[in-house]
């Protein structure tokens, strides 16, 4: 059974590698043996993630994209395929965070769509087709529990955080049913859509907000950078061949009560 989950001869291309989860994720899924291909907008500062990598003897590959602009994904995907191929597995981590509170402006808004709603969808669109007609193929993407509950502002209180943005609750939540959505359109084709949705990753929180957050999970704690890894291999690879369409909290049990 255990070589069914690694990820030796897969192509993957992970978004946003250099954020809080990204990074955990990236060592995650080269330990495991994948060709990986990190992407986001700051080609230099993945760079120095692949550089750090490939001292480990790992496979990993930066590559430059913005998820907003539909040319820029065309491209990448091209340029991709021209190397490795179809790919095997497509992990849809990036965020825009542009909306900071709940009156953030207009543009805001649609500057969050342009990158967390079209550019997701365009994502599963262009890598997803190319999956289909290779006739296999996983897509993982990045959700959190604030697609699946609304604000708790009861853990803020006596903070300075708490103002929270609509736009991450709308999209993050959009992102669930777009995972079903896909799920049917490829499954046929062998291509399997899967979330994973994450609680709050511990980032040097205030303390009251840590200890309340910490107090509503039933594991009593918040996540690090190892705590994703397992599942997204997980769901990645063979192991999970028989599973598409689901939404996994990975959480604590924080959603859970
Ligand atoms: N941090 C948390 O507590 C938490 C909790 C639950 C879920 N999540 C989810 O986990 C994922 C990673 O979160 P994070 O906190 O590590 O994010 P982060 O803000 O640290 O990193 C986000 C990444 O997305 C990239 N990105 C932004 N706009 C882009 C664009 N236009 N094109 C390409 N890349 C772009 C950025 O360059 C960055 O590398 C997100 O989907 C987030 O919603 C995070």
């Amino acid at each position: 059974m255990l070589p069914t989950f690694s990820l030796q001869n897969h192509t993957i291309l992970l978004t946003g590698a250099a954020g809080l989860f990204g990074r955990g994720l990236a060592a995650s899924l080269a330990e495991a043996g994948a060709t990986l291909i990190i992407a986001s907008r700051n080609a230099d500062k993945l760079q120095a993630v692949a550089d750090e990598e490939t001292a480990r003897r790992h496979k990993v590959f930066a590559e430059g994209f913005d998820q907003g602009d539909e040319a820029s994904i065309i491209a990448l995907k091209a340029r991709l395929e021209e190397r490795f191929g179809p790919l095997h597995g497509l992990v849809n981590n990036s965020v825009l965070r542009p909306m900071k509170g709940a009156q953030g402006t207009v543009e805001q808004w649609e500057d969050s769509m342009r990158v967390n709603a079209t550019g997701l969808m365009l994502m599963h669109r262009h890598f997803g087709s190319s999956m289909a007609e290779a006739g296999r193929g996983s897509i993982v993407n990045i959700g959190s529990i604030q697609g699946m509950i609304g604000p708790s502002y009861e853990l803020y209180a006596g903070t300075t955080m708490g103002d929270m943005p609509p736009d991450y609750f709308f999209h993050k939540g959009g992102m669930l049913n777009l995972t079903r959505f896909y799920a049917a359109l490829y499954g046929p084709k062998s291509v399997r859509v899967n979330c994973l949705s994450p609680g709050g990753f511990f980032n040097n929180q205030p303390e009251l907000f840590v200890q309340r957050f910490s107090e509503h999970t039933m594991l009593g704690r918040m996540a690090d950078e190892n705590d994703l890894g397992g599942a997204l291999i997980f769901l990645l690879s063979n192991a999970s061949v028989y599973i598409t369409g689901v939404n996994l909290p990975v959480d604590g049990g924080y959603t859970a009560k």
